[in-house]
């Protein structure tokens, strides 16, 4: 039988080409042969301040930009978070698994606290559970994500195990599936951070976003910062050809030494020209399609209620299971008045 596949993604404004190369190329290649459930997580997106129009601005926005990038509703389950009310419900009874000292060692949250940790959010610190609750809600064994996210997939297998030998085995451990090439992009701007989508509202030129017009990405891989060599190559002391070597590899699908042989003494200006050609001609495609979506948002919100309905149909028996055995006991049935 195929493996079930898991993965989200908050609605916190434009994706980037590392968010591509990093997961999205390969939720779009699963749901070929898995049966795929992708979730735009807006319950995530509300652990930093936010505004509630920007929200569900973001959230249509979000799903406009997967199917640009290829997720198929017919093929996959595309849903937002919050529509299946189960996910917070098992993110409390989860809560209630973890330990403080387990949540307090993720990096996320020690990155994203910047050492504030009296000031920040609540909501920040139980991030990883509602990210545990959303992947074992569905028995998901794989969890495409780009490398950062590894530790919160480990978080997730501590506390399936914890709740399974506790109440009686209930959730599938998944597994982090984390690409071998571009599981971490790095900034153009600066080799030794990752390219993220909250440094790119400072530092525009720090990443290439996915519905970037082709002159924008050709100046910004132009004027990314290289050393002060000519060699295109990768490895030791050249953190930022390597990244740029990595971001061709991904997108074209040949090696990097293959690479650093059709770039074998042509300095970094023909490199960078090609690259740029490399990755327009991947995003452009991307971009239109992604107008054409956004042309008629309501056809997406309706495309992610019924994706919301398939999911709720695979949560419930799970979330049922989990109630039988914490001694909740079966829910309410409302009946109508
Ligand atoms: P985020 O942008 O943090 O919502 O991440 C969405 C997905 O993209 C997650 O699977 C991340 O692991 C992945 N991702 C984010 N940034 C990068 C990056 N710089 N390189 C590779 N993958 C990334
Ligand atoms: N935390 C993930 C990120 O920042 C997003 C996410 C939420 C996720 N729930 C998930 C990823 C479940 C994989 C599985 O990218």
């Amino acid at each position: 039988m195929s493996k079930r596949v898991f993965s989200g993604i908050q609605p916190t404004g434009q994706g980037h080409i590392g968010n591509y190369i990093g997961a999205l190329r390969n939720w779009v290649r699963l749901q070929d042969e898995h049966e795929a459930f992708y979730c735009i997580v807006d319950l995530h997106a509300m652990t930093m301040p936010w505004d509630p129009k920007v929200l569900r601005r973001h959230t249509t926005e979000k799903a406009a930009e997967l199917l640009a990038c290829g997720v198929d509703p017919d093929r996959s389950v595309l849903f937002v978070q919050s529509h299946v009310p189960d996910h917070a419900e098992l993110q409390w009874v989860l809560t209630c698994v973890a330990r403080m000292g387990e949540l307090r060692r993720m990096v996320q949250f020690k990155d994203r606290s910047r050492g504030e940790s009296e000031s920040v959010g609540v909501g920040l610190f139980t991030y990883p559970v509602l990210q545990a609750a959303d992947v074992l809600l569905y028995q998901a064994h794989g969890v495409p994500v780009g490398e950062d996210q590894r530790q919160h997939v480990e978080l997730m297998r501590d506390l399936a195990q914890r709740f399974n030998s506790n109440f009686g085995v209930t959730f599938t451990l998944p597994e982090a599936w984390i690409p071998e090439v571009g599981a971490r992009i790095m900034a153009l701007d600066d080799p030794t951070q990752k390219m993220s989508k909250s440094d790119m509202e400072t530092r525009p030129s720090s990443g290439l976003m996915l519905t970037e017009d082709p002159a924008s990405l050709t100046k910004k891989i132009k004027s990314a910062k290289t050393d002060s060599g000519t060699e295109v190559r990768a490895g030791d002391g050249k953190p930022e050809l390597t990244n740029l070597l990595t971001i061709f590899s991904a997108i074209e699908g040949v090696p990097v030494p293959e690479l650093e042989t059709r770039f074998a003494g042509s300095g970094y200006g023909a490199f960078k020209a090609a690259l740029a050609d490399a990755v327009v001609a991947a995003l452009e495609p991307i971009r239109l399609r992604y107008e054409e979506l956004m042309g008629d948002p309501g056809e997406l919100d309706r495309m992610l209620f019924k994706g919301a309905e398939k999911a709720a149909a695979v949560a419930a028996p799970t979330m049922d299971a989990v109630r039988e055995r914490t001694g909740l006991g079966p829910r309410a049935v409302l009946t109508p008045q």
